[in-house]
């Protein structure tokens, strides 16, 4: 028997074609923590890995951060480049951000390291760790079973 697998990319693309802004609008509340962070810590500019259609991008780039989003569906891109003209969006997948030659003062990334297996953690990790400035902020948050 034939089993179809499908692509991490065709199951997003999925759902945000069927589903549309999924989470709705608004930002998660963790945004005000990670705003307070950035601001005492100057960062000027943001890297949001799994960016979706934007909500994130939208909070930060609203409140004058230099934002970047990279994200594996381009039907979430699109949503995104509408929702958030002020953000500038990759669609790409977070295991290779060479392709990218800028830098940035933190990183902000809402349930999305969770997705992944272990191994592939610590890849994605490593990729946002050289993503940064010397001195740069990781603000991750993913589900717990606790
Ligand atoms: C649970 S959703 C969270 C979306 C967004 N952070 C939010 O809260 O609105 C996970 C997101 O990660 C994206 N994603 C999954 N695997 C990815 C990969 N390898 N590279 C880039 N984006 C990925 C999905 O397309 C989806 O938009």
């Amino acid at each position: 028997m034939n089993e179809c697998i499908e692509s991490v990319e065709d199951y997003w693309d999925k759902r945000f074609k069927d589903e549309g802004k999924i989470w709705g609008e608004l930002p998660s509340r963790t945004t005000q923590y990670a705003f307070e962070l950035f601001r005492s810590a100057n960062v000027k500019s943001v890297l949001i890995p799994g960016s979706g259609y934007g909500r994130h991008t939208k909070f930060f780039s609203t409140c004058g951060f230099d934002v970047t989003g990279i994200e594996i569906s381009s039907v979430a891109c699109n949503l995104a480049r509408e929702f958030d003209p002020l953000s500038r969006f990759y669609n790409a997948s977070v295991f290779d951000l060479s392709f990218d030659t800028n830098r940035y003062d933190a990183i902000y990334c809402f349930n999305v390291l969770h997705l992944f297996r272990e191994n592939d953690r610590y890849v994605f990790i490593q990729q946002c760790d050289n993503k940064l400035n010397k001195g740069g902020l990781m603000f991750f948050t993913v589900f717990s079973e606790k």
